[in-house]
């Protein structure tokens, strides 16, 4: 389903935080962008040549003076729609400031009129200096997107602001500012995610450990394609995020209320979340004794999805997910068809558990017997692949 590649520079300079530009690029071309890296020549102390061209598949320079024939300044800067800069040190925001073109980055940099992006990583006291502040300001007054760093455990025994950000941090911000392809534009997508929690008493809980990740992953992406988004998301600690809205509840029988009223309007339902199947018969109003708490009567929760699904209309489309150890295909097959999905998601989680990891792996069925293995790839990917079939799954229902 990809597309023609998008063209993009990643210019790497001279921070420690270039060795996590290799994860940044890796990401994003799961996201189908072609990358050209072109880092600093002081950059190449912490991440050499090597490795970017490995990764890259890609010829890498760091100066004009290699490959002078082809003019890579002005036809890198031509070719990319937008040049992404991580890490963006203190010198390179100064020298950017001042429009020096003393290497191959700041030159296409300077050659370039398409949109421009830094992630600032560095120590706090250079970040927080006045000077740095200022040239930020500068290039912000320019058009450059620049990235807030994000605050914790630097490199030495400190800690504050200044970090690279996590990679999907940057890549949303990225995302955003590019402009993503936009073909859920005008769909309005309704996703569950997390895990919910069922009271036993006024402190305790029965609850599982889904993260939120994938749906939230599916969210992103969703937004990034041009839908309109609501995320109901269950006991996670997601921060809010632009353009997506987020119905924070606890319950399954929340988050079946939650649903139920967006679902006359929703043109699809991904119901990622982690739902309780039952939860204590009764609630007590006071916290349990311990020697009181020898055993819990349940009772069974309403199958949310089963419920949504026998009361869709014809041109919504609805995605489950499921998660199996053992006969993972045909589980996902059973399943798709007793709760009368368009297409189900089954984790493979034989080899370990994908809670609260990055990635996942499994199977991707639809409703017409099309079984797709996908191998351990990003939550990211995962999301991409699934709305690639709704997309094209929309496309047919509607046409
Ligand atoms: N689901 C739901 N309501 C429930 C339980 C599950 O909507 N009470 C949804 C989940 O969000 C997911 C799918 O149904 O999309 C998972 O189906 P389920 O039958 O619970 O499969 P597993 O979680 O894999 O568990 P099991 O095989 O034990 O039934």
């Amino acid at each position: 389903m990809s597309g023609t590649k998008r063209e993009i520079v990643l210019g790497v300079g001279g921070g420690i935080a270039a060795y996590k530009a290799c994860e940044l690029l890796r990401r994003l071309q799961d996201l189908d962008f072609a990358i050209t890296v072109v880092p600093t020549p002081s950059s190449l102390n912490f991440v050499g040549s090597a490795t970017w061209e490995a990764l890259s598949g890609r010829k890498v320079n760091s100066q004009v003076w290699q490959e002078v024939e082809k003019v890579k300044h002005v036809s890198l800067a031509d070719q990319a729609e937008a040049i992404i800069i991580a890490p963006t040190t203190a010198d390179l925001l100064a020298r950017l400031v001042q429009g020096r073109a003393d290497d191959l980055l700041t030159n296409v940099v300077s050659a370039s009129a398409k949109p421009k992006f830094l992630v600032p990583a560095m120590h706090p006291q250079m970040w927080l200096n006045p000077t740095t502040q200022s040239n930020v300001q500068t290039l912000r007054s320019r058009g450059f997107a620049v990235l807030e760093p994000s605050t914790g455990r630097l490199t030495g025994d400190d800690s504050g602001i200044g970090r690279f950000p996590d990679t999907a941090e940057i890549i949303t911000a990225f995302l955003d500012f590019i402009g993503a392809n936009q073909d859920l534009s005008g769909r309005k997508i309704l996703i569950s995610a997390g895990g919910t929690r069922e009271a036993i008493d006024p402190v305790r809980f029965i609850g599982n450990r889904s993260s939120g990740k994938q749906g939230l992953a599916l969210a992103v992406e969703a937004r990034n394609r041009g839908a309109q988004v609501t995320l109901v998301l269950a006991n996670s600690n997601i921060a809010d995020i632009s353009g997506i809205n987020i119905i924070r509840v606890e319950t399954a029988e929340q988050m079946y209320n939650a649903l139920q009223s967006q679902m006359l309007s929703s043109d699809v339902l991904i119901m990622a979340a982690a739902v309780s199947d039952a939860r204590p018969a009764s609630v007590a109003k006071d916290k349990i004794k311990k020697n009181e708490l020898t055993n819990i009567a349940l009772t069974s929760n309403m199958d949310i999805l089963k419920e949504l699904a026998s009361g869709a209309k014809d041109s919504q489309i609805i995605v489950g997910f499921a998660a199996e150890t053992t006969n993972i295909e045909a589980s996902g097959v059973a399943k798709l068809a007793s709760k009368n999905l368009d297409f189900i998601y089954v984790n493979d989680v034989s080899h370990g558990a994908i809670f609260a990891s990055d990635e996942s792996a499994g199977y991707l069925i639809s409703a017409d017997g099309e079984s797709t293995y996908i191998a351990q790839t990003s939550k990211a990917k995962v999301a991409k692949y699934i709305l690639d079939k709704v997309v094209s799954r929309l496309g047919y229902a509607n046409g």
